[in-house]
């Protein structure tokens, strides 16, 4: 397992339990779909797999040890891990160029060439050269997404956390991010979590698949055997409220 989830149990310090006896893995290269109604626990998970909270309960394992917490080691983790968020809007800073938005984690991590390596990570994600100069407002929805997934690949990083990665756009720029996010898998060898509430993404997309309901998993197993024949009655119900699959 590169990252891994044992037995993870977490509430926020104002509130009630949020995930209870949580185990899932994800092997490098491979792919795990995280889904479950809104509120299932799925976004805080995702938090917890970054570091940006500790659970309650049990631990959050990266390539089999606990979660690092020294600033040296936590920066090591930043460089293998990295994620997009659901909102290309709210996620880009929108007074700083993209060149500076891309930049980000490179200065995080502690890297100094970042021209030759933003240029790298816009043109991956199909952005021209010259998107370095401009803001995200003059950028499409999709687009944005594209300078969000450029920022997460610049430190060339082996894991993907994606939470809701295509959740705020139209359907055919949905398509557009979903082919990018499958070529970027193929292409770097990249181990991707992604939450979606979109199954057909889910289904194109990820090996495994694991249901949450309120915290709890439901059912976890190869994506084809979750959606194809699930086992449990949350997951049939989640299925059912999805329009179609293809
Ligand atoms: N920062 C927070 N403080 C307190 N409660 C939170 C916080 N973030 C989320 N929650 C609560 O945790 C539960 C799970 O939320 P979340 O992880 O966002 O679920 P999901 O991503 O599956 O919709 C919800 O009941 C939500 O209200
Ligand atoms: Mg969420």
């Amino acid at each position: 397992m590169i990252l891994e989830a044992r037995d993870v149990g977490f509430r926020y310090p104002s509130g009630a339990p949020v995930l209870d006896g949580v185990s899932f893995g994800v092997t490098p290269g491979r792919s795990v779909a995280l889904v479950g109604e809104s509120a299932a626990g799925k976004t805080t998970l995702l938090r917890l797999l970054l570091g940006l909270r500790r659970p309650t309960s049990g631990a959050v394992l990266f390539q089999g040890a606990p979660l690092p917490t020294g600033h040296r080691a936590a920066r090591e983790f930043r460089r293998h891990v990295q994620t997009v968020f659901q909102d290309p809007y709210s996620s880009l800073d929108p007074r700083q160029k993209v060149s500076r938005i891309v930049a980000e984690p490179l200065r995080a991590v502690g890297f100094t060439d970042h021209e030759p390596r933003v240029s790298a990570a816009l043109d991956a994600v199909g952005l021209p050269v010259d998107a370095a100069d401009r803001y995200p407002h003059e950028f499409s929805g999709g687009q944005r997404q594209r300078i969000a997934i450029a920022r997460a690949i610049a430190v060339e990083p082996t894991v993907l956390l994606a939470d809701e990665p295509v959740s705020a756009l139209d359907v055919t720029t949905k398509v557009r991010i979903i082919d990018l996010l499958a070529e970027l898998r193929a292409t770097r060898g990249l181990t991707l979590v992604l939450v979606s509430h979109d199954l057909a993404a889910v289904a194109s997309l990820c090996d495994e698949t694991v249901v949450l309901e309120r915290g709890r998993v439901v059912e976890q197993g190869p994506t084809g055997a979750v959606l194809g024949s699930p086992r449990d009655a949350y997951t049939r119900k989640l299925i059912a409220s999805i329009p179609r699959l293809p």
